[in-house]
């Protein structure tokens, strides 16, 4: 990106030669994106993170010229907060939003999602995550593939926390699937939506013909060489987060075996089969946010939410679905990096001794 940024300073809608060394940058990144979800360029649409696409693919079934949504829109109540307040904002304009209750352990149960669409007049969209963005849980998308296409809907797949992580392609078969640049260790502020063949994504922004017109805005070609990059490198990356899985197993054993010496319970939260390098979990007595704080003065960077969510004192929404407020308030949430070595968990073991020490005294 440094080196992009210093050459590169053109407008990639610009015809000079300028502008075709940005667009160049632009087009590049489509590719790389396309051969991490193997699909083709043309149906990959540039955004500005997964938020936007997220926004963009959960809209499509009902952008009609009329202004009429029609159809039902099938989620689970443990979507990133970008599908779950899109859907509401769909339902106050009249489309029917039914959501999935999720199970104690973290998952979606396909037949749970097979029964509330079965119940749908007009089915014109699920939309469920292949990995949850709190909990690693990976979910079993997949399977409802054949059964969403049978009833002549489209399924989404925000493939965010998925695409690098798992092998799994859980997005294989979806009509929409949301990536973000900045969860595979790219840039922030870019993301994409890419389409079945054959589907044409609609706007939400208007403007001009950027993206095919579907998403107009100057895109950012020194965001997009970052995501290139990323990109072809996210496409090893489930074997390098497999490598993580002792790593956190033995974090979260060190971790227990610390709070029950001191007489205290701890749960983890999302017991079904989840990505490597993610573990959530609840103290008892403590609050999650304080002892992210506790933490943060150790040198430690955790969460009791997602990122998005940091900064509010609400309790996680994806705990609280799955176990209830009382857990969600103590939720911490560690992940680990493609870095992280067996002396950082050393180190974070300490911190957290070091913390539930003092917290005990006080
Ligand atoms: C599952 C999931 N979807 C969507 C998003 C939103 O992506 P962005 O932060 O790029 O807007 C996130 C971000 O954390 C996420 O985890």
């Amino acid at each position: 990106m440094a080196a992009t940024a210093g050459v590169v300073w053109g407008n990639p809608a610009s015809v000079h030669r300028e502008g075709q060394r940005a667009r160049h940058e632009v087009e590049a990144a489509r590719e790389a994106v396309a051969r991490l979800v193997v699909r083709d360029p043309v149906d990959v649409t540039l955004t500005s993170g997964g938020t936007e696409a997220n926004n963009l693919a959960l809209a499509q079934p009902f952008l009609g010229e009329a202004g009429v949504a029609v159809g039902s829109l099938v989620l689970s109540r443990i979507e990133h907060p970008s599908v779950v307040k899109a859907a509401e904002t769909l339902a106050r304009r009249g489309v029917d939003v039914r959501f999935v209750e999720v199970g104690a352990d973290g998952r979606v149960d396909p037949n749970a999602v097979e029964a509330v669409m079965a119940g749908c007049e007009k089915l014109a969209m699920v939309s469920l995550q292949a990995v949850n963005h709190e909990t690693g849980v990976i979910q079993s998308v997949e399977q409802l593939a054949p059964a969403v296409a049978a009833r002549g809907a489209h399924l989404h797949v925000d493939a965010v926390q998925a695409v690098g992580k798992v092998a799994s392609e859980a997005w294989r078969a979806a009509d929409w699937i949301t990536v973000a640049s900045h969860k595979i260790r790219g840039p922030k502020g870019v993301g994409a939506v890419i389409g079945r063949p054959g589907l044409k994504l609609q706007p939400l922004l208007r403007g001009g013909e950027q993206e095919k017109g579907a998403r107009p805005g100057t895109q950012d070609p020194v965001a997009a060489a970052g995501f290139a990059v990323a990109a072809d490198r996210a496409k090893t990356g489930p074997e390098r987060y497999r490598g993580l899985a002792p790593l956190r197993d033995d974090l979260e054993r060190r971790l227990t075996k610390l709070a029950t010496d001191a007489g205290l319970r701890v749960g983890l939260n999302g017991s079904a089969s989840r990505v490597p390098h993610v573990s959530n979990l609840s103290w008892e007595g403590w609050r999650g946010d304080e002892l992210c704080a506790a933490l943060d003065l150790e040198g430690v960077a955790v969460s009791s939410g997602s990122a998005c969510s940091a900064g509010s004192s609400e309790p996680s929404k994806v705990i609280t679905a799955m176990l209830g407020p009382q857990r969600a308030r103590g939720a911490v949430r560690i992940s680990l990096g493609e870095d992280t070595v067996s002396e950082d968990v050393d180190r974070a073991v300490a911190a957290f001794q070091r913390v539930f020490s003092r917290l005990e005294s006080a």
